[in-house]
């Protein structure tokens, strides 16, 4: 009996998969990725490039820099539809479930408006003035828990400003990211979902009402919103389902995978003291570093499914099957990265390297996340001598959509 046949778990494998091919592997709930995520998904990706595990209602998973940057690519073999997994009972996110051609009606609205350099300027010295008051009240604490303290304020502050929505509000929606992404049940990710959405919900029929009865003048009602309903869809403009949805992604995209990406970093810096040292006496690194950090810890977990029947690098998938295609199984490529779970700030990166993705979907974030990401070496670190994990700190991951840590306790010397 082949490796698979030995595998019950709670999903099937269909007939037209090799046993061969088989792998018990769970992205989700295994203890592997409670401790590790990156180990245990550098331990599975040994042996075949692409394999199907019955875990999670069962489906593919891709790893190596050249096949998930494909995977990512190809969306006439690997289509958007279905957004994680297990495929989620919600409504399609827009536009991060739709497949060109209908994808970039949308996406152009929001790369040609609102994730443009002139349109960002301002939010990129907001942030700065964020970060520099974040930072002013955690440095002569000398300890923090960095994920509620720093990791989370701060891109839910950026998200606010994008989509100008009002900064008064930023406790609850701090409190809506926890639960969402960082509830300890399922019961709380929901509440914390539908609190999100039915604010979203509100704040949307009012904002397109202010704007089309005129009481809102253009240039006032915030960019984000004014791009939406203002941009055209087939010569249409958007439904307030549409707008609804968009809005709704922006909060799941935009917050968890930047709490998640600052947490792991710093978690890097508090146990490896010589790297923080280095980089505070080499900040011309800063850039190297930000990259190889994002490979090394990458974090999205991306789905795709398979848009028709068909053989992929002689692998029979059939359509309709779910992909893993999760950034940490490109960027722990061995071949293209040796040494790959050792961070080093002198490696050049892949061409393949896709911590944000690649082709019609690449985040149109990772700008901005890469300036906090370089802000959090450039300012953050040297303001923290000493940096260490808390003694006796529990480290605990949770891995859904992005891989994440649920707390961080840290401590430094003050001045
Ligand atoms: C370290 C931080 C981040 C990581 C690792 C990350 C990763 C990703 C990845 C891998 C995708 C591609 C999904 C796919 O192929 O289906 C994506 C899409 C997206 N990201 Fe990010 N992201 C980050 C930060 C952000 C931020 C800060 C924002 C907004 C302020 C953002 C907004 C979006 C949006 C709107 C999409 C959907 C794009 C589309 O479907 O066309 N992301 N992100």
């Amino acid at each position: 009996m082949g490796e698979g046949s030995a595998l019950v778990a709670d999903g099937t494998v269909p007939g037209h998969v090799p046993a061969r091919l088989v792998k018990d592997f769970d992205f989700r709930y295994s203890e592997g990725v409670a401790r590790d995520p990156w180990l245990y998904y550098a331990e599975a990706r040994k042996g075949e490039l692409i394999f199907w595990t019955p875990r999670n209602g069962g489906h593919w998973v891709v790893s190596g820099a050249q096949i998930v940057d494909e995977v990512f690519r190809r969306h006439e073999l690997f289509s958007n539809g279905v957004v994680s997994i297990p495929a989620p009972p919600r409504p399609q996110s827009i536009p991060s479930s739709l497949d060109p051609p209908e994808h970039g009606k949308f996406r152009k609205i929001l790369s040609q408006q609102i994730f443009t350099p002139r349109a960002l300027a301002p939010i990129e010295s907001y942030m700065d003035e964020v970060f520099g008051a974040l930072q002013a009240d955690l440095v002569p604490r000398g300890n923090c828990e960095f994920i509620a303290d720093f990791a989370r304020p701060l891109p839910v502050a950026l998200v606010l400003k994008i989509m100008g929505l009002s900064s008064e509000r930023q406790d609850e929606f701090r409190e809506w990211a926890r639960k969402m992404f960082h509830g300890t049940s399922v019961e709380e990710h929901l509440e914390g979902y539908g609190e999100a959405r039915a604010f979203l919900d509100d704040w949307v029929a009012e904002r397109r009402e202010a704007i089309a009865s005129g009481r809102e003048q253009p240039g006032d009602a915030g960019l984000f919103i004014e791009a939406l309903t203002q941009g055209r869809v087939d010569d249409r403009p958007l439904t307030h389902d549409e707008i609804h949805s968009i809005s709704t992604l922006m909060l799941g995209a935009g917050v968890d995978t930047l709490t998640s990406q600052m947490g792991h970093a710093m978690l890097h810096f508090a146990r490896h003291p010589q790297d923080r040292e280095r980089l505070v006496a080499n900040p011309e690194l800063a850039v190297h570093a930000v990259e190889e950090l994002l490979r090394r810890y990458a974090i999205a977990n991306i789905t795709r499914v398979v848009a028709r029947d068909q053989e992929f690098h002689g692998v029979e998938m059939k359509k309709g099957e779910l992909v893993l295609c999760a950034a940490a199984m490109g960027g722990l490529d061995e071949a293209a990265y040796p040494g790959a779970l050792t961070v080093d700030f002198d490696r050049l990166q892949s061409v393949r390297h896709t911590p944000f993705g690649a082709g019609p979907h690449i985040c149109p974030g990772a700008y901005l996340a890469r300036t906090i990401l370089r802000a959090l070496i450039e300012r953050l670190l040297p303001a923290l001598p000493g940096l260490r994990l808390q003694p006796g700190s529990e480290l605990s991951y949770v891995s859904g959509v992005t891989i994440s840590l649920t707390r961080l306790p840290l401590a430094w010397d003050p001045d």
